[in-house]
């Protein structure tokens, strides 16, 4: 604990502060100050920051390292497809591969669009539902993170009021807030869009009402409206081929990126049938949407996704995680509120302010080695073993004990 230094970091920040508007902005300041920002390399569930301190990654790029960084197969075809070339005037033959992939993966998609990023995907479901529906009004939960764009991005910053003038809000998991902003829309309904669960960071994570998401079915097609989903998030952790695909609610578009390419960028948009000369007639691309890479890449991710079965690992080491961390803040007298997946877990202390224990206790895990965070759901990924969960618990168990000193002496 006393070799933990962040002195190359501090270094970089200064310089970073010259040449870039507040150092490093995005998810990554999303954080408390004392978490790092600098990453220098990675390998499976590690990652090493420019200070070299390694840590027990909690965090997943917020995503992406879906099976782990640096995966030997992934890189491998990413490699291959690197030596042919990646950035052409159209696409390869990995674009076809992939989308039908895709089609064949996910039960309700007849056809795939590509993008880069997460955002570029929700926006152009929005498009989609406006074009396909000729209404306007966009139904979204409240307080979910769906894009950057000025129609979702969590600051106002910059955005006019005519950016958010067609999107009415509901409660994720409440029919009757889903029904009231339905009749606020009337007859201009163009479409709703949800997570697969509620994933909000700062605030308790919900898994979905399966009735909640049958009603949603129902209200749409009662006014011919399209549901929308997020998958950004939670595709591919929660389930390999749709987190709805069990209740066997199905979307008419899904928005998915992050863990499909296992840290590549790429996002997708799929769709059902009739959607197909809509979205043959959208005028969508993107300077790098052809890129074959990160193609290669997603194939390569999602063939392992199911040789291994990602979903039934992570889901047992995010328990075991899960059933530690209960155990260890009972010893040391704290309750935690752990809620949704346990793939993406989120881990917030009670009677928390501020989240000044949560911030006390991620920023303690950090010179022993574990990368947490304190208010927004965290991610395993296939790399994390049963053996990094223990060791991730033994040395949390010094962190609880530095808090509990922490709330008992008063300095807390
Ligand atoms: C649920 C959800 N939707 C959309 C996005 C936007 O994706 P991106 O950051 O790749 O643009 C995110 C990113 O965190 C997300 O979590």
């Amino acid at each position: 604990v006393s070799e933990y230094s962040m002195k190359n970091h501090a270094a970089l920040m200064e310089r970073a502060k010259k040449v870039v508007p507040g150092g490093v902005i995005g998810h990554a300041a999303l954080a408390p100050a004392a978490h790092p920002r600098f990453y220098h390399r990675g390998e499976g569930c590690r990652v090493w920051d420019v200070d070299d301190n390694e840590y027990i990654d909690f965090m997943c790029s917020f995503g992406p390292n879906l099976l782990g960084m640096n995966h030997p197969r992934v890189e491998r075809a990413a490699a291959e497809q690197r030596a042919l070339g990646n950035c052409f005037t159209g696409p390869t033959e990995r674009w076809v591969e992939l989308a039908e992939e895709l089609v064949r993966r996910i039960g309700y998609a007849d056809w795939a669009l590509f993008q880069k990023n997460g955002s570029d995907a929700t926006s152009l479901c929005l498009t989609l539902a406006r074009a396909a529906t000729g209404k306007r009004k966009i139904l979204v939960a409240d307080g979910a993170y769906h894009t950057t764009s000025p129609w979702g991005n969590p600051s106002k910053t910059g955005v006019v009021d005519e950016d958010r003038a067609h999107f009415l809000y509901y409660r994720f998991n409440d029919l009757e807030s889903v029904r009231r902003a339905v009749a606020e829309a009337g007859d201009d309904f163009a479409g709703l869009m949800v997570s697969p669960f509620k994933h909000d960071a700062f605030v308790d994570q919900e898994l979905v009402d399966p009735d909640f998401a049958r009603g949603l079915r129902e209200i749409c097609d009662a006014h011919s409206a399209l549901l929308m989903m997020d998958e950004v998030r939670g595709g591919f952790r929660m389930a390999p081929r749709g987190s709805w695909e069990s209740l066997g609610v199905h979307p008419d578009v899904a928005a998915w990126g992050k863990g499909i390419a296992n840290g590549y960028p790429l996002s997708t948009v799929v769709g059902t049938e009739s959607l197909r000369p809509i979205a043959a007639g959208l005028y969508s691309t993107g300077s790098f949407w052809y890129s074959a890479v990160p193609m290669a890449a997603a194939l390569e991710t999602l063939r392992v996704l199911d040789e291994d079965d990602v979903v039934a690992h992570i889901t047992k080491v995010g328990t075991e995680f899960r059933t530690g961390l209960d155990s260890l803040a009972k010893t040391h007298g704290f309750a935690l509120r752990q809620t949704g997946p346990p793939q993406m877990p989120l881990v917030l202390f009670e009677d928390d302010d501020g989240f000044a224990k949560g911030t006390f206790f991620t920023t303690d895990a950090l010179k022993r080695g574990i990368f947490l965070h304190p208010f927004h759901n965290m991610f395993l990924s296939a790399a994390h073993s049963s053996d990094d969960i223990a060791q991730t618990l033994e040395r949390l168990e010094a962190s609880f004990a530095e808090l509990a000193r922490a709330v008992s002496d008063g300095s807390l």
